[in-house]
Parts: structure tokens; sequence; C-alpha cells
């Protein structure tokens, strides 16, 4: 009996979730917004208990020019591999010469990627020689929960970058208390990224790459920590290279690479981070807030919510209809 019900239940989950998507997608896409000097209506100007979708967020864009390629890089988002592989796309013979790796700290040093990384906002790329229709867009898109673990561990504990936040529940009232504000006050979006540094890790990832206005146009690579989602990965990105028309050699030393590098420093399962994920998991403060942060990022990328988050409220402003 129970079997069946929770099939039922699940069923109705999926359909729920795939309608709400498409629903709120389209709402979202619906009346592109140009972000000039001023922005004057955002899709998510209305919600005001959750952290608003497509809110727009200086972008960290890369360009490779010989393949009309664009990858958008969300911070926490594998942004590392994201950077080596377009790097090592613009000048292929440069990084052998180097003996570079794709999984060495190549996006520190940046020497061969200055020319081809920009911070901006989409409008300046069209002001420029390119136009964002042109090209091929894709990024990497990481479950909402794993990049908040990623966030905390890396920024809050290791960096000290949180300010005197040295536990969860602290950090998760940060980031909401944090990004409502800038998210309800549109003079405030185009800043400089220092002021924007806890912004820019922590922000809903849908703050990101222009997509209030691309996302239908981007190729989204979901990417998580195993070696099995990370295969998954790789067979993405070989179709997002294959239609830029990328060379396979190029393709199949990128994939190789990255899986290999995976094997070799497997570090995302620390201690310390299965801890957190712990945490976030069971602690009813942490996911209160963690859902009212990240639940557009679920919905927006099509990302089945956790079941941990049963039981949470939804945003007033979008109801599921019955
Ligand atoms: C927000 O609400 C106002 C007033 O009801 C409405 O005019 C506006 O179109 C709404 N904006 C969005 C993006 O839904
Ligand atoms: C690499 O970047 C430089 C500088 O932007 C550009 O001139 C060159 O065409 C790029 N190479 C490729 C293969 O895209
Ligand atoms: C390149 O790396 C390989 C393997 O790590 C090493 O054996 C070789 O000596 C390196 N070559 C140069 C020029 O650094
Ligand atoms: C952090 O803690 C120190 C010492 O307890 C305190 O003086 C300081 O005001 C705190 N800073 C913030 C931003 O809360
Ligand atoms: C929005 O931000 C600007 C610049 O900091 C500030 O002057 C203004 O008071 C803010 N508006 C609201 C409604 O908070």
């Amino acid at each position: 009996m129970s079997g069946i019900r929770k099939i039922i239940i699940l069923v109705f989950g999926i359909v729920f979730l795939l309608l709400e998507s498409i629903y709120l997608i389209g709402v979202f896409t619906r009346n592109p917004v140009e972000v000039t000097e001023d922005v004057e209506v955002l899709p998510g100007d209305n919600i005001t208990d959750f952290v608003p979708p497509f809110v727009p967020l200086l972008n960290d864009y890369a360009v490779v020019a010989g393949y009309n390629l664009l990858g958008c890089n969300i911070r926490k988002s594998m942004s590392q591999l994201n950077y080596n592989l377009l790097c090592y796309l613009n000048n292929t013979k440069l990084y052998v010469e180097r003996n570079q790796s794709l999984s060495d700290l190549w996006y520190n040093k940046r020497t061969s990627c200055k020319k081809i990384s920009f911070n901006t906002y989409e409008p300046l790329i069209r002001k420029g020689k390119r136009r964002m229709e042109d090209l091929t867009k894709f990024a990497f898109i990481r479950n909402p929960e794993e990049r908040f673990v990623s966030f905390f561990v890396d920024k809050c504990l290791k960096a000290k970058f949180c300010g005197n936040c040295t536990d969860v529940r602290c950090a998760v009232k940060m980031i909401y208390d944090r990004l409502m504000p800038l998210a309800h006050n549109h003079s405030l979006f185009i800043k400089t990224n220092e002021k924007w540094w806890f912004e820019w890790h922590s922000a809903p990832q849908t703050w990101n790459c222009d997509f209030y206005k691309y996302i239908s146009d981007f190729h989204l690579i979901p990417i998580g920590t195993s070696l099995e989602d990370r295969q998954i990965a790789m067979k993405k990105l070989q179709k997002v290279l294959r239609f830029a028309k990328v060379e396979d050699e190029y393709i199949e030393k990128i994939i190789r690479d990255t899986l290999e590098s995976d094997t070799k420093h497997a570090t995302h399962n620390s201690d310390l981070s299965q801890q957190v994920l712990e945490q976030v998991q069971t602690d009813p403060y942490v996911r209160h807030y963690l859902h009212r942060i990240y639940y557009f990022d679920y919905i927006a990328f099509g990302m089945k919510l956790p079941e941990f988050f049963n039981g949470q409220d939804f945003p007033k402003e979008y109801i599921p209809r019955s």
C-alpha cells in the first residue's frame, strides 16, 4: 500500500515540478529586459519573502573567439574547470608547451587567459564586436545544496570571508540578509567585483550569466561531485564542444584530463563538507533559509527539490496550483 502511495506522490511531484518550471521559465523569459544604466522591471521584483531569481549579477565570461564559444563562470560551480578548458582551447599549443594540465591551477596564473576573460554585463559585449546571439553559450550548473556546502567550507571557514560567521546558521542568515536588499534595489546592481565578492559566491545561480534573458539559449551542464555525475557532465560538455566545432582531439583531452584529475584529488567529500551537508539536511533553521535563498534555482534549472525541504512553505507569489 505505502509503496503505491510513494509512487503516486513521486509521480505527482515530478509532474508538478515540470509544470512549474515550464510556467516559471515562461514567466521569466517572456519580456526580455535590457540592463542599461537603469534596470526598470525584473521578473522577480514582486517576490518578497524568497530571494528572487534572475537578478543581473556582473558576469564572469570567457570567450574563445576561434570557436565563437562563451563559457560563463558561475562562482562555486566548477569555475576552475570552466576557465581551464577555455584557456586551453584559446591556445592549445601553449598549454602543451608549458606542460600544463587542465587540473592545474592555471586559472590563478591566467597568463593566456587574461585576454579572453572579462567581467561584464551582456550589453557591454553587444557594444563590442560580438553579439550574444551569435555565440555558443554554456555554463556548469551545480546542485544548490552542494554548492552552498562548498561556499561555506571554502569561503567562510577556510578563507574567513564571512565576517564572524563560522557556523552554518549564521552564514545562511547572512546570505539571506545581504541578498534581499540587493535584489530589491536596482540602483545597487552595477558594482565592482570587490564589493560584490560575498554576493558573487553565494547568490543563486540564476543571478549569473544574464540568465534573466538568455537562460533558454544556454547549454546548461549540471555537474556534481561523484565520478558518475562527472561522467554524465562530460558527455554533455562533449556535445556542446562538438556543436561549437571544436576538434575531437581537443575535446578528448579535456574530458580525459578532467576525469583523471577528479580521481586524483577527490577532495570534494572531505569530512568537513560531509558534516556541513548533514547539518544542511537536518537543521530546520538552516533548511528554512536555504529554501528561501535557493528555491528558484531548483525550479529554474529543473532540479528536483531535495526531500529535506519537504514541509517548507512556498513563495506566496507562486503558490502551486492544484
Ligand atoms: C509587480 O506588481 C506590480 C503591481 O501589481 C505590477 O504592475 C508589475 O507588473 C509586477 N511586476 C512583475 C515583474 O510581475
Ligand atoms: C585566443 O585569444 C586571442 C586574444 O583574444 C585571440 O586573438 C585568438 O583568436 C584566440 N584564439 C582562439 C583559437 O580563439
Ligand atoms: C612534463 O611533465 C611530465 C610528466 O609530469 C614530465 O615527465 C616532463 O619532464 C615535463 N616536461 C617539461 C618540459 O617540463
Ligand atoms: C566580530 O567579533 C568581534 C569580536 O567578538 C567584534 O568586535 C566585531 O564587532 C564582530 N564583527 C561583526 C561584523 O559582527
Ligand atoms: C538603494 O541604494 C541606494 C544607493 O546605495 C540608496 O541611496 C537608496 O536609498 C536605496 N533605496 C532603497 C529603497 O533602499
